[in-house]
């Protein structure tokens, strides 16, 4: 039997030691015989007022045991009169545990300046202050073990944390740079990153966990780092529930982006990216001498010369044809999203649906019995390729927004707008997309002015309109209308409007194209979204938010011909126009299907031929069979099994043929938000959403499997 970890003739200060961990930590080592300064402030988690019950109670209930403590009330933020205490009472101080902490948590815009510092002074500050208070105490005896406590918060990241994660964070810092310093004293520094249901935890952890997370779970690992016969200095470990596992860095094998004669640019960075971010291979760097230490062989391998490969031009000189021609056969990366009722609505009412009209409750409100999407909703689909840095990322061109004007569009419904996409349906089409855009002043390109694949605008009938329709846009219209998705401030921000040569900001093209849409829809089709087909429009000029669109429209046959007029002015800003409509009879009475049955069904099939490709490599990396039960309302509606633990892996439905390492349980719907990570998995578990059995710590892989490589 190994021998018992004693601290007879040990003092130890432990910060914050009036309550949760900190108080589990002083029982224990007064168990083995330490003496221990209990400090506690006494105030609330936030750190508001202050009082001696909680140290005194810990302090009793040491001694009723038979143990020596004694309390002390002062704040971390006095870390000389803290130690006094220990010197006072003990004669010495060995170790110290800064515990002590509180919280102040806001999202990162709404925190204060007082929220800010206080955090910092609590938890950063006062580990220093009362650490550097015993420090030369610890040097002259040639021993001292420190504990700095940092969190899982600081570690990953944590939204609504900012604050404490910056402290928590640099308390690593701190603690890495005290362990190189304090080595040649046999003074170790360790940092811990607990998790256990305490005071601070309890409104964020469901009741059973803050019960089944005690800090006792985590105290033995704090006893044995400050154990004189413990070696270990400058680590880091994730500590709660029993388990304990240790983190360190890790750094890719990089890339040299520079020569001798080659200058570093950013699109050398870019080229590199891959190989820059590639772990395979990856060193564990311990030291800043390891760290320097590549730093300097880059140089010795840049000045020894070799001959470089070629990086991309730089964009200093002016483009050239050639340059554009880049451009040409440019494919967009694959863009996955997903929407739902609110997106749609909040489109709807962008291109002016109304309840003024009762007819567009349809568009506006989800409990309708028909509730639809607007058919141009289609554009937003495929304009997110475009917003999310798709245009910037042409090559040849360099794109300005304030120099872009949208030229024509084209849009084709081969099914009608589902109301909610969580996932790309399987293979299918439901629209095409075709966007006609001038980038002004980039003209020169010597190419063809236009291309065979482009959908031509229409002339309009020679005639009287058949119908008008009239809607005044409001002055909030260009506002609403961003918020589904385009972004350019060319539509809301006077001084951009004015750089790009308008008195303010103007209406999207898209939205008046959406209003006109809307009335031809209201007009020939009933509002009956099924019928729409196709249209195409010329943006003849720009719309003010305020002015009235007036739409005039042609019927010839199932083509509805239309302009739309700004009626202030008469100026015609949608031109040679027109929607193409499915013939009425050719509707059948069957109602658009939204999808049978699971959602989460389309997302397993989806992990599973993904595995094919890269099986073998997520198997590696997770090691663990899960077992997945989807319900529906109260019932398990399906079971799926994916196995990451042998080969390449494979997904099937049912439960797991041998045995599973964790059973999960949750809603199709929590399910989906977790695929498209709206929802984390982890809290998933903390809010009882999401259950699971078995190998619970496996729940923190889910975000990687599902997440990661469901990438739907
Ligand atoms: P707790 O709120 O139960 O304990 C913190 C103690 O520190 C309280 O008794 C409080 O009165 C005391 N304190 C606060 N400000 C002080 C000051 N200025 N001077 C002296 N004492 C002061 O919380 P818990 O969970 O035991 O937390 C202990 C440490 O562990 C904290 O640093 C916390 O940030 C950290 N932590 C805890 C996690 C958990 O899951 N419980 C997760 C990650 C980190």
């Amino acid at each position: 039997m190994a021998s018992t970890l004693r601290f007879n003739g040990r003092v130890v200060l432990v910060t914050g030691a009036g309550g949760g961990l900190g108080r589990a930590y002083a029982l224990a080592f007064a168990e083995r015989g330490a003496s221990v300064v209990v400090n506690d402030l006494g105030g609330d988690f936030t750190g508001v007022g202050k009082g001696s019950l909680a140290a005194d109670k810990v302090v009793e209930e040491i001694r009723r045991k038979g143990g020596k403590a004694v309390a002390n009330y002062d704040s971390v933020e006095e870390g000389e009169k803290i130690v006094k205490t220990a010197l006072d009472a003990f004669g010495r101080i060995d170790i110290v545990i800064n515990n002590a902490g509180i919280l102040r948590d806001r999202s990162f815009s709404r925190i204060s300046d007082e929220d800010w510092d206080k955090i910092q002074r609590v938890h950063l500050r006062g580990s220093f202050l009362v650490t550097r208070a015993a420090w030369d105490h610890m040097k002259k005896q040639k021993f001292g073990r420190i504990i700095m406590t940092s969190s899982a918060s600081g570690i990953y990241g944590n939204f609504g944390q900012a604050n404490y994660c910056a402290a928590k964070l640099g308390l690593l810092g701190l603690s890495n740079c005290l362990a190189v310093e304090g080595k040649k004293n046999n003074i170790h520094c360790n940092t811990i990153a607990p998790t256990a249901g305490s005071r601070m935890t309890q409104s964020i952890l469901p009741e059973d966990l803050v019960e089944a997370l005690k800090p006792d779970y985590v105290a033995p690992l704090v006893l044995w780092l400050c154990h004189e016969s413990c070696e270990e200095n400058g680590g880091l470990f994730e500590v709660g529930a029993g388990w304990i596992g240790k983190l360190r860095w890790e750094r890719s094998l990089g890339a040299l982006v520079r020569q001798r004669t080659q200058p570093m640019t950013p699109e050398a960075v870019k080229a590199n990216w891959t190989k820059i971010c590639d772990f395979d291979n990856a060193t564990k760097p311990k030291s800043i001498q390891e760290s320097i230490g590549s730093i300097v062989e880059a140089l010795n391998k840049i000045n020894s010369g070799g001959e470089v490969s070629a990086n991309p031009t730089s964009r200093a000189t002016s483009a050239t044809t050639s340059e554009f021609a880049r451009a040409i056969g440019h494919k967009f990366p694959p863009l996955y999203s997903s929407y739902a009722e609110l997106d749609t609505i909040m489109y709807a009412l962008g291109v002016g649906a109304s309840i003024k009209e009762p007819k567009d409750m349809k568009f506006i409100y989800e409990g309708s019995s028909d509730f639809s999407c607007l058919p141009t909703f289609g554009v937003i689909l495929a304009q997110k390729s475009i917003m999310n840095g798709g245009l910037a990322e042409i090559p040849g061109l360099s794109i300005n927004l304030a120099k872009i004007l949208h030229g024509e569009q084209y849009l084709e419904l081969h099914k009608p707008i589902p109301r909610a996409v969580y996932t790309y349906s399987g293979e299918e089409l439901i629209c095409y997309n075709q966007f006609s855009i001038f980038v002004v002043g980039s003209g020169g390109s010597g190419g063809k002015r236009t291309s065979d694949k482009a959908k031509a605008a229409v002339a309009i009938p020679n005639r009287p309109p058949d119908a008008v329709l009239t809607d005044t846009t409001s002055l909030n219209q260009a506002a609403l209308y961003r918020l589904s998705g385009d972004w350019n401030p060319l539509h809301i921000d006077p001084n951009f409007a004015s750089l790009a040569g308008f008195d303010k900001p103007i209406l999207h093209g898209l939205c008046t194209f959406g209003f006109s849409a809307r009335h031809v829809l209201q007009q020939f089709a009933d509002n009956d979204v099924s019928r729409f087909k196709a249209i195409k429009v010329r943006f003849a000029k720009p719309v003010y938010p305020g002015q009235t669109l007036q739409t005039e429209m042609w019927k010839e046959g199932n083509r509805i011909h239309f302009q739309t007029k700004v009626q202030e002015t008469g100026g015609i800003v949608i031109s040679n126009a027109y929607v193409d409509l499915v013939p009425a009879s050719a509707i059948s009475a069957k109602t658009p299907s939204e999808g049978a049955g699971l959602q989460s069904t389309l997302v397993f099939e989806e992990i599973g031929r993904r595995l094919q490709g890269i099986g073998e490599e997520v198997v590696k990396k997770v090691r663990a069979v899960f077992e997945w039960h989807i319900t529906k309302g109260e019932n398990t509606a399906a079971k799926w099994t994916i196995d990451l633990k042998t080969g390449s892996g494979k997904v099937y439905q049912g439960p797991a043929k041998g045995s599973a390492d964790v059973t999960i349980t949750l809603s199709d719907e929590d399910f989906m938000e977790v695929v498209l990570g709206k929802l984390d998995p982890q809290k998933a578990v903390f809010s009882g959403r999401l259950k699971a059995r078995g190998n619970i710590l496996l729940s923190q892989k889910l975000q990687m499997i599902l997440k990661d490589y469901a990438k739907l």
